[in-house]
């Protein structure tokens, strides 16, 4: 396995940040795409549906019940299934077969159990070119298989937070985790199917969440966005790896080696782009050279965002600072 690619990877991420949302899934339009509804399994189904939310009223897609089994409504009838639809199970993903344009849009999946009445998931299907938007992780985070793991998120901004969000990023959807509203100090249960723990409460400055028996499929992007009551949006995205048994030294260390190559990337581009504005204003002016060598430092900075949540993006940080004074250096000798 390549390790660095841990760190050189980008992700296509869907645009909205921090939006007022009331979904709990976007899912990125494609031929085949499943909507994923899990509903917990405690609870005993009576009955679900599936609906297609147009302006003014919604539209029955699909019904299921556990006596009567499964219809699917005309239009629909040979583009949609569920996916994994056993009478024992409490998975009521649809599935479509050759989604196009007509299929962006809002779904819900609506359904009843016992005892605990009624329960619905939001799902928003998005253009595919709207969720194409560059966004590398920040920092990183290991965890040992079936260990309960925390990721914590602290905002630069002094302005009074109104909202907080967790979200899980994928290739191809995004799972709101939670939603805390600090002026109610309450927070959204998400549909996501799996046990997330977090806080909420009025004038907190530093949020978390807490993921009990972390399982390898816990792995992957997590973003955490603060928005301020001026409007004012912070976000910070990191990954989380979980792996099996121990986690040996060496994986660490080529997890701050990629680290540490990402940040000299990101560095070497910042000079370049400082000695050819530098250039230019050179023809125009003398003696502001100083000045502008501070800049890379600045930047660099910048990018020790979140707190880190463990060793491994602590190292990171130590790093790059030991490679600094070289790199700073060298345009000096160019005069
Ligand atoms: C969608 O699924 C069909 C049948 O499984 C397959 O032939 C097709 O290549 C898939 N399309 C894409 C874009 O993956
Ligand atoms: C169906 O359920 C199994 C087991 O829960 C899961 O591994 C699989 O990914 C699911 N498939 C779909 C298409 O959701
Ligand atoms: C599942 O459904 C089949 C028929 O559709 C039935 O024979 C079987 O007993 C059911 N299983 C359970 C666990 O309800
Ligand atoms: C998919 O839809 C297009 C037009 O919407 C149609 O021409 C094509 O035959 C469909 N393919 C399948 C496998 O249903
Ligand atoms: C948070 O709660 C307040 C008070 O109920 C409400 O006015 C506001 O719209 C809520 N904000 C969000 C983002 O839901
Ligand atoms: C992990 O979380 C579970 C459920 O919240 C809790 O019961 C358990 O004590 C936690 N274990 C550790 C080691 O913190």
């Amino acid at each position: 396995m390549d390790y660095l690619t841990f760190f050189l990877v980008i992700l296509y991420v869907y645009k909205a940040l921090c939006e007022e949302v009331f979904w709990d899934t976007t899912v990125k339009l494609a031929e085949n795409m499943t909507l994923e509804c899990v509903y917990p399994s405690m609870n005993t189904l009576t009955q679900m549906e599936w609906f297609k939310i147009n302006m003014m009223e919604r539209e029955s897609i699909a019904i299921f019940n556990p006596t009567y089994g499964v219809i699917v409504r005309k239009p629909y009838a040979d583009r949609v299934y569920f996916s994994n639809l056993t009478n024992a199970s409490n998975d009521m993903s649809l599935s479509f077969h050759n989604a196009s344009e007509a299929d962006i849009g809002f779904y819900s999946c609506s359904l009843h159990t016992f005892p605990h009445g009624p329960w619905k998931k939001m799902i928003q299907v998005v253009p595919s070119d709207t969720f194409e938007v560059a966004v590398p992780s920040t920092s990183q985070t290991v965890s040992e298989l079936g260990k309960n793991v925390t990721l914590t998120c602290q905002p630069q901004m002094k302005w009074q937070l109104q909202q907080v969000m967790w979200e899980k990023i994928q290739p191809h959807q995004i799972d709101l985790l939670t939603s805390c509203n600090l002026s109610q100090g309450s927070s959204y249960t998400s549909k996501y199917p799996r046990q997330i723990l977090s806080n909420c409460h009025q004038g907190m400055r530093r949020t978390f969440i807490t993921m009990p028996h972390a399982t390898a499929s816990d792995s992957g992007l997590y973003r955490c966005c603060f928005k301020a009551s001026t409007g004012e949006i912070e976000t910070f995205v990191m990954r989380l790896t979980v792996t099996e048994g121990k986690i040996n030294n060496h994986y660490i260390l080529f997890m701050v080696g990629g680290a540490a190559l990402l940040l000299l990337l990101v560095l070497l581009i910042t000079i370049v782009t400082v000695i050819s504005y530098k250039r230019r204003r050179r023809r125009q002016k003398r003696g502001l050279f100083k000045e502008y060598w501070d800049t890379p430092y600045k930047s660099a900075n910048n990018l020790r965002s979140p707190v880190p949540t463990n060793q491994p993006s602590d190292d990171t940080g130590e790093d790059v600072y030991v490679n600094y004074p070289t790199f700073s250096r060298r345009p000096k000798t160019r005069i």
